[in-house]
């Protein structure tokens, strides 16, 4: 992407991908401490993660992809990344549900945070520039992602108060 492009819906997901990523660098370099202080860390560490994928998740599925499978013909792409958001929010429940942080738990992390990796590389090479080269405006689209998300963010944070 030229840097001088505006800000669109890509660059917004984008972010939100990188963000992520930091989150499972940071859980990684503590992975399997057994100390109280690392288990309460990677407790939070891994609330976070699934937060933010949930709301990532669910703003391209409400959003993004229908209005990506309306303007492309690669199909294909959608249906995949469709498919591995069923699996992503398998994982994030088995997370969300585990009373300890032990090995297991970490093994959760990983596994998802490798299956998001694999994830966001096909949005990023593949899906992100066919919607970009479609008659798409992902201009007006980052500022309704945008408002989506704060909404979102605000329910999902309320319930697990
Ligand atoms: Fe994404
Ligand atoms: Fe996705």
């Amino acid at each position: 992407m030229s840097t001088r492009s505006p800000p669109d819906a890509c660059t917004l997901l984008d972010s939100d991908h990188r963000n992520v990523k930091k989150l499972f660098n940071q859980y990684d370099e503590i992975s399997g401490s057994k100390a109280k202080s690392s288990m309460q860390t990677r407790r939070e560490l891994a609330e976070q993660i699934c937060l933010e994928l949930t709301v990532h998740a669910q703003v391209e599925e409400e959003i993004f992809y229908p209005a990506v499978r309306a303007a492309i013909k690669e199909h294909d792409l959608l249906d995949e990344a469709e498919v591995e958001h069923a699996s992503v929010k398998d994982l994030i429940t088995q997370i969300q549900g585990a009373s300890e942080v032990d090995d297991m738990f970490d093994a959760k992390v990983k596994v998802l945070g490798e299956y998001i990796d694999h994830h966001v590389k096909e949005e990023r090479n593949e899906m992100f520039p066919k919607a970009r080269a479609s008659k798409l405006d992902l201009i007006a689209m980052r500022e309704e992602l945008q408002v989506r998300k704060e909404q979102l963010m605000t329910e999902l944070e309320g319930a697990n108060a």
